[in-house]
């Protein structure tokens, strides 16, 4: 018997469900839900089984990591939106858990203005992609591989 895929937690933060009308200048034209529909079919070719997820709230965020803990994911990757840059309560969680976490950004916040500059996650994470719009996460995928 094969064993069961690796799981990949894909946790999106707060107004990426808008992505598609949000600033497509910024963040492109691809939804959410075409972000996931590719990570899923990377995935299966990968053979890792990925779950994608949104929320508004700080909270479920932290939540969900602990989750991808107790279910033993193999990694996680967090676009983290705005709480990237001021949510110790993620960079808390991220330190809390063993599994590696990937933090991903359409956008390259570098390029942008300065309080986007500093990232909570960052400082936690395993590593980040940034900057390659809806591939940033296409790229973190391949790289969760290689853990
Ligand atoms: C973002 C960058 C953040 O600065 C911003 O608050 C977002 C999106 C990105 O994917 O480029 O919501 O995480």
């Amino acid at each position: 018997m094969s064993s069961p895929a690796a799981q990949i937690h894909v946790l999106n933060g707060p107004n990426l469900n808008l992505l598609g009308t949000r600033e497509p200048e910024v963040y492109g034209a691809d939804t959410l839900d075409d972000i996931a529909d590719r990570l899923a079919a990377l995935g299966e070719q990968l053979g890792l089984a990925v779950t994608c997820r949104q929320s508004n709230h700080e909270g479920d965020l932290v939540d969900w990591l602990h989750q991808a803990q107790a279910e033993g994911a193999r990694a996680v990757l967090l676009n983290a939106g705005a709480y990237t840059h001021t949510s110790v309560a993620l960079h808390d969680a991220i330190r809390a858990i063993k599994v590696p976490v990937i933090e991903v950004h359409l956008s390259n916040p570098h390029l942008r203005e300065e309080f986007r500059h500093k990232s909570l996650v960052g400082m936690a994470a395993k590593g980040t992609v940034c900057g390659f719009g809806a591939n940033s996460y296409i790229v973190a995928l391949h790289a969760a591989a290689l853990l």
